[in-house]
């Protein structure tokens, strides 16, 4: 997984999954540069990855503003000259107050739609004229298993992770004669934020779930659908990108890799 001397932009990289990808690709050799909505949380995870002698440098970004897109693109290539790493990892499970709703709202779809696709497709497409310039690039995008088959958590969530995976493949047509790699990574199930909105909606089935902490609803969720008996980790997750983002995966393109403990096995 050598990623050595490369220049990888990681979006939502603070917290998470992204800090674990953040971390895993400076782990790896790489300069990362944290891309995230919070600048807090961005310039804590890149002192984290610049601990491990990679030159990292966090940025503030709103996937969802064009301006705002462009800039980073434009700072971080002031910086560095190039970028050879996108990992389109910002993502969100519904707009505040869906925990207690019973069905999707409009800011749900609208917020969904905002930074799981059109976000990512923003990035992408501010940050591949550079990589075809130079014919040289790898670009991961954080999907889901939610992509994969529908669940009744969430209809909007899952139809835009079946897009990011669509969108992978197109890309991933649209970039190779520039040799350019595109793929998704789906995660299974990952105690992060995201997956304590989802445990406090599910909460609301007390007869399900009487008196079960979120953790323990998370807890009781793995043990019924992941086949390995255990939670995945944002290490494990950034241990998928940094091979995907690595010369060892030059030809793999278009894929979707499920990293759920086989829960999924398309
Ligand atoms: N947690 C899971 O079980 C799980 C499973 C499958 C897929 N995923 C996906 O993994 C990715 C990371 O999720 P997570 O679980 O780490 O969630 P999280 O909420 O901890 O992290 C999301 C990150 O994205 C950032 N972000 C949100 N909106 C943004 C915007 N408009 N512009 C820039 N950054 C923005 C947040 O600030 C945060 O740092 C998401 O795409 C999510 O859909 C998560």
């Amino acid at each position: 997984m050598d990623v050595s001397g490369s220049v990888a932009i990681v979006t939502g990289g603070g917290r998470g999954i992204g800090r674990g990808i953040v971390l895993a690709l400076a782990r790896n050799g790489a300069h990362v540069v944290v891309a995230d909505l919070n600048p807090n949380d961005a310039e804590a995870a890149a002192r984290e990855a610049s601990a491990a002698q990679s030159r990292s440098m966090p940025v503030r970004v709103d996937v969802t503003v064009q301006g705002s897109v462009d800039g980073m693109v434009a700072d971080v290539l002031a910086q560095f000259g190039r970028v050879d790493v996108l990992v389109n990892n910002a993502g969100v499970i519904a707009a505040p107050g869906w925990e207690e709703r019973d069905s999707p709202s409009e800011e749900d779809w609208d917020l969904i739609y905002e930074v799981n696709v059109k976000g990512m497709a923003r990035v992408t497409e501010a940050v591949s004229p550079n990589m075809k310039e130079r014919r040289r690039g790898k670009i991961v995008n954080i999907a889901s298993i939610a992509g994969r088959l529908g669940t009744l958590t969430s209809g909007p969530y899952g139809a835009s992770k079946a897009g990011v995976i669509n969108l992978t493949q197109y890309w991933a047509l649209e970039l190779a004669p520039y040799d350019i790699n595109v793929n998704a990574v789906c995660p299974g199930l990952l105690w992060t934020p995201i997956w304590e909105r989802i445990a406090l909606r599910y909460g609301r089935d007390k007869e399900k779930y009487p008196g079960l902490t979120t953790r323990q609803v998370f807890e009781r969720t793995v043990r019924e659908r992941i086949p390995l008996g255990r939670e995945q980790t944002p290490e494990d997750i950034g241990n998928a990108v940094a091979f995907l983002a690595s010369d060892a995966a030059r030809n793999i393109t278009g894929q979707a890799l499920n990293v759920s403990g086989g829960s999924h096995m398309n």
